[in-house]
C-alpha cells in the first residue's frame, strides 16, 4: 500500500499504542482519525500530534451508533477509508469469583464487540478501498492466565473472531490481521509508563509492526502476529 494521503481510522487512539500508531502514520503521511471516551485525553493527544492530519472524534467503541459516528465524520471529513484499526480495550484482572456483570460486560462489549461494530461500520468503505482492517488483540487471546478470565475471554474471542473475518474478507480485497502484544509500556489498566517500564514493548514498536503490515507486498498476508518482550529477564533491573 502507498501510505502517502491514505485514511486511517483507529479506535482508542488518545494513548498508549492507538496514539503510537496514529503519529506513526502522520509522519508516513496519512491522515487518521482516532476516538476514545474521554475528550481530554483526545485534545491533549491533538496537541502532542499538531497536524492537520489528525481528526479527533468523541466515541465509545461499545456502542455501535458510535463507531457508525467515527466512520461517518471520517468519511465527511476525507472521503474514503483505507485502514481501520480496532485498538481500544480494557482489562479488570480478578479471581473470576470477583469480577462484576459490569466489569465483565464492559471488557466483552469494548474488547470483542467494539471490534465487530467498528468493522460493520466501516467495512463497505473497505470494500471500495481494498482496504486494511486490523485488531489489536493480545498473547493474552493465546496465553490464558489467572485473574485473566474476563480478559482472555475477551481477547481469545478477538483472536478467532479476526481470523475468521480474514477468511470471509480476503474475497473482497480487504486485508485482516491481528496483532497480538505481550507487555507494552502505556497507561493500560490504569498504569503509568515509567524508566521501570524499558524492558516492555514500546508502543512505536507495535506502530513499526502495523507500518510493515501495511507495507507488505499485496499477494502476502501476515494474518496473526504475536509479539513478545526479547528481555523480561531485565524486568526490575
Ligand atoms: N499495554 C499492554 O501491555 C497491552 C498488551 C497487549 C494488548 N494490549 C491491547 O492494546 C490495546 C490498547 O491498549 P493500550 O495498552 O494502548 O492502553 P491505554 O494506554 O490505556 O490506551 C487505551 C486507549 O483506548 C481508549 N479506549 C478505552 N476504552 C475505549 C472505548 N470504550 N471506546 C473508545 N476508546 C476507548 C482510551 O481512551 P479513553 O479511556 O478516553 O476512552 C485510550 O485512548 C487494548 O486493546 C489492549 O487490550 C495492550
Amino acid at each position: 500500500m502507498n501510505l502517502h494521503q491514505k485514511v486511517a481510522l483507529i479506535t482508542g487512539g488518545s494513548k498508549g499504542i492507538g496514539l503510537a500508531i496514529a503519529e506513526s502514520m502522520i509522519s508516513h503521511g496519512m491522515k487518521v482519525a482516532i476516538t476514545g471516551r474521554n475528550l481530554e485525553s483526545l485534545y491533549e493527544a491533538q496537541k502532542s500530534i499538531n497536524s492537520e492530519s489528525l481528526l479527533i472524534i468523541e466515541s465509545d467503541t461499545k456502542h455501535f451508533e458510535s463507531n457508525q459516528k467515527a466512520v461517518d465524520l471520517t468519511l465527511q471529513k476525507w472521503g474514503c477509508i483505507d485502514v481501520v484499526i480496532a485498538n481500544a480495550g480494557v482489562g479488570y484482572f480478578k479471581e473470576v469469583d470477583q469480577i462484576s456483570i459490569e466489569e465483565w460486560n464492559n471488557t466483552i462489549e469494548i474488547n470483542l464487540n467494539g471490534a465487530f461494530y467498528i468493522l460493520k461500520a466501516s467495512v463497505e468503505s473497505l470494500k471500495k478501498s481494498k482496504g486494511y482492517y486490523i485488531t489489536i488483540a493480545s498473547l493474552a487471546g493465546t496465553n490464558f492466565f489467572e485473574m485473566g478470565a474476563a480478559y482472555n475471554a475477551s481477547k481469545f474471542g478477538l483472536v478467532g473472531f479476526t481470523q475468521a473475518a480474514m477468511l470471509d474478507l480476503r474475497k473482497h480485497d480487504i486485508k485482516v490481521s491481528t496483532i497480538m502484544p505481550g507487555s507494552v509500556s502505556t497507561y493500560f489498566n490504569d498504569h503509568t509508563p515509567s524508566d521501570a517500564d524499558a524492558w516492555k514493548i514500546q508502543p512505536e514498536d507495535i506502530a513499526q509492526i502495523v507500518l510493515d503490515l501495511l507495507n507488505m507486498p499485496a499477494r502476502t498476508l501476515p494474518s496473526k502476529i504475536e509479539v513478545r518482550p526479547s528481555f523480561p529477564h531485565h524486568k526490575g533491573k
